[in-house]
């Protein structure tokens, strides 16, 4: 009999203590201890015995459009920004429409605008320069596109849109009405980070999480910042009416209130690992990091000029190493073959271990 596949995930999360989770974008960077104290002190009190107040508890809001340098914005709390998105895309599209994203991509939010019967038209760009250009827009909008989505720091290639770039793209949107949808999940590992706002104010939704870079994926806690006329539209779709997680939103609060303590050590150890990650990969002969350095916490290590099966790779080094890492085809239906995602926002201890996981795992199944 032919032996059952093995649940990676299911095995990552038995041997949790024991896995470098570089698997989900994810940050296990050790939390500054005002976040921890502050759940501590959420749990103490009790609150979570009532339902959280809808809106958030109070000085969260105010504090994510501070985050942002925004005046003038609503925000529209939700269980993770993924909850966030779905609403949105729930909220202004239909049937018949389409929306304009990347491949690769967080597909996840692909599956949410084909729930909303909208038709999701992924522009290639795994290849130079691994980014949208307004050009390539322009070229694919019909008159059914209603929204772009911009994934900026992307997912999984950790490239990001310089100003030029950016209000370029919000220019094409502008020129047909569309909806910009800028998630910018990843921006606290982006020292350069612009937001669409700048440009295209009146028809910009931004994405916001506290999953990455404050480190609190499993709090579930994030939303969308947006215009008031916008935001009251998504609260058609609220699924959630009865509040977001109490003891997340204390934790994202207090992220918030300590970030420029614990922000630089972030950057710091997320830059020594992509050294770290690279000089592994360097090593290997045919694999390759097509973008470097990312502003994101993430990469891709193309694996073409091997040969070797990513989800042969991510499976052994796995269960071999108790090193986890993503194979493609989570990301990218057309390009999911030819790599690995790498999740670097783990301790230095842990990274450490990826060079000879990698590389042995990688022999091995050249062999
Ligand atoms: C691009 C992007 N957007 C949104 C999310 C959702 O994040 P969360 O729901 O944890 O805030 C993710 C998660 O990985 C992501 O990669």
């Amino acid at each position: 009999m032919a032996k059952a596949p093995v649940d990676l995930f299911a095995f990552a999360h038995a041997h949790r203590d024991e896995v470098v989770w570089m698997s989900q974008n994810t940050n296990t960077i050790p939390l500054h201890p005002a976040i921890e104290e502050a759940v501590q002190e959420s749990l103490r009190s009790g609150e979570y015995r009532l339902y959280s107040y809808r809106p958030g508890v109070f000085g969260l809001p105010e504090a994510i459009l501070a985050d942002l340098s925004l005046d003038g914005y609503e925000v529209f709390l939700t269980n993770g920004g993924i909850e966030a998105l779905y609403a949105v895309q729930r909220a202004f599209l239909g049937e018949g429409d389409e929306i304009l994203a990347t491949d690769p991509s967080f597909l996840p939010i692909h599956h949410q605008a084909e729930m909303s019967g909208a038709r999701v038209v992924e522009l290639p760009i795994y290849r130079e320069p691994w980014k949208l250009t307004a050009e390539a827009v322009e070229a694919a909008v019909t008159a059914e596109t209603r929204a772009l989505l911009v994934i900026d720091p992307h997912n999984p290639l950790g490239i990001s849109y310089p100003a030029e770039e950016l209000r370029g793209l919000t220019e094409v949107a502008r020129d047909h009405n569309l909806l910009f949808l800028h998630d910018v999940t990843y921006r606290d590992f982006n020292t350069g980070q612009h937001l669409a706002t700048t440009w295209y104010p009146e028809r910009t939704l931004l994405f916001y999480s506290f999953s990455k870079g404050p480190g609190l994926a499993g709090m579930r806690v994030g939303g969308v910042v947006g215009p008031p006329d916008l935001i009251r539209e998504v609260r058609r779709f609220d699924t959630n009416v009865l509040g977001v997680n109490v003891l997340a939103q204390r934790a994202g609060l207090a992220a918030l209130d300590t970030k420029e303590e614990w922000l630089p050590g972030l950057l710091e150890t997320c830059r020594a690992n992509q050294e770290t990650i690279r000089g592994a990969v360097e090593k290997a002969k045919g694999a390759r990091l097509p973008v470097f350095p990312s502003r994101s916490n993430s990469f891709v290590v193309d694996l073409q000029d091997t040969g070797i099966d990513p989800h042969r790779l991510e499976e052994r080094m796995l269960l071999d190493h108790r090193v986890h890492v993503r194979a493609g085809d989570y990301l990218s239906k057309r390009f999911g073959s030819n790599f690995i995602r790498v999740s670097f926002s783990v301790p230095t201890e842990e990274c450490a271990r990826f060079p000879a996981a990698f590389l042995e795992t990688i022999e091995r199944l050249r062999a």
